[in-house]
């Protein structure tokens, strides 16, 4: 029976990044759709789960991307509320990339260093890449302070994060100029600029004036970069003793494990791949 991905996207027209990871995946047969929400979604996913067999159910299965990762989050709920008993396909949700690219940037911090215990400070973090660097982070029992350019919006995911993990230790701050983030830094170990993108947070000469920081990521590949210090192709670069990674350093793993999702959604009908089980396989690809 020939495996089927259905690419639900939120958008007009399906991303053609996610389309040819599809294909670069393995997939043979993918059904794309456009504009996708709660109100159309469902004729879709029966589609989906009423047309094969329960026992051959495990070689259709669900992709949900988009722009906007709040859309694909609440179409990921209304896709999985869909599903009953046995009549159920595993699904991937990755929007923008969220998912895999946190995935992606934890765990290569988790290859150079103990996390447990660690201090990181994740700038950006009340996005939705920031926001998922920083529960990865908080699953890894790092100690990890969140950074917006309001107190509120960084309280917000903080209380997000705290819903899910009530023992995770979260400290919260505001900067909204590079020297003020320059000092929230200071004392952190890891830092993670999840920013939009063109958004510069840490000037040039940050990295070597920050005390005591040894790993440092940057996800913005637009210019100007999140951190000025680094790269986009920075790849565990070592600059003035921190070890550097660019957006594209981080994409190569990113890339690996969105391939690694897609060919695992057809082992079984019943994943729903979003922020964790994503995290457990970039462990897996990383070799961790
Ligand atoms: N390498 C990859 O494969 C890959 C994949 C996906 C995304 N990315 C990159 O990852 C980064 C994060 O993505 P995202 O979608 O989570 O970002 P986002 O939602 O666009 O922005 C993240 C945060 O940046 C802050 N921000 C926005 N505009 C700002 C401004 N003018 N000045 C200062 N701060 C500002 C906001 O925080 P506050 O309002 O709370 O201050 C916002 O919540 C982006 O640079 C994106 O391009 C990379």
């Amino acid at each position: 029976m020939k495996p089927i991905l259905m690419q639900f996207d939120t958008d007009a027209l399906p991303s053609s990044f996610d389309r040819v990871v599809a294909v670069d995946a393995g997939v043979e047969q993918l059904f794309s759709y456009g504009n996708v929400n709660g109100e159309n979604v469902t004729g879709l996913v029966h589609g989906a789960i009423f047309t094969r067999g329960p026992a051959d159910l495990k070689h259709t299965a669900i992709f949900i991307g988009g722009s906007n990762v709040l859309e694909g989050e609440r179409l990921l709920n209304k896709v999985t509320k869909t599903f009953f008993g046995p009549m159920r396909v595993s699904v991937m949700m990755d929007s923008n990339g969220c998912n895999t690219t946190a995935a992606a940037a934890v765990a290569i911090a988790k290859k150079h260093m103990k996390l447990e215990g660690a201090s990181a400070i994740v700038l950006g973090a009340t996005g939705p890449v920031g926001q998922r660097v920083s529960e990865l982070l908080a699953l890894e029992k790092a100690e990890v302070t969140l950074v917006s350019r309001t107190l509120d919006r960084a309280e917000s995911t903080r209380d997000a994060i705290r819903a899910r993990f009530p023992d995770a230790r979260i400290n919260r701050s505001s900067a909204s100029t590079p020297e003020e983030t320059e000092a929230a830094c200071s004392g952190h170990q890891l830092v993670f600029a999840a920013g939009a993108a063109g958004i510069c947070f840490l000037t040039e000469g940050s990295l070597a004036r920050i005390e005591g920081l040894k790993l440092a990521v940057d996800l913005n590949a637009v210019p100007p970069v999140g951190i000025a210090d680094i790269s986009p192709m920075d790849k565990a670069t070592d600059k003035s003793g921190v070890i550097c990674y660019g957006a594209l350093g981080v994409g190569g793993l990113k890339m690996k494990v969105h391939k690694q999702a897609i060919r695992s959604l057809f082992a079984n009908n019943d994943q729903v791949l979003e922020t964790q089980p994503i995290y457990e396989l970039a462990l897996q690809v990383a070799g961790l």
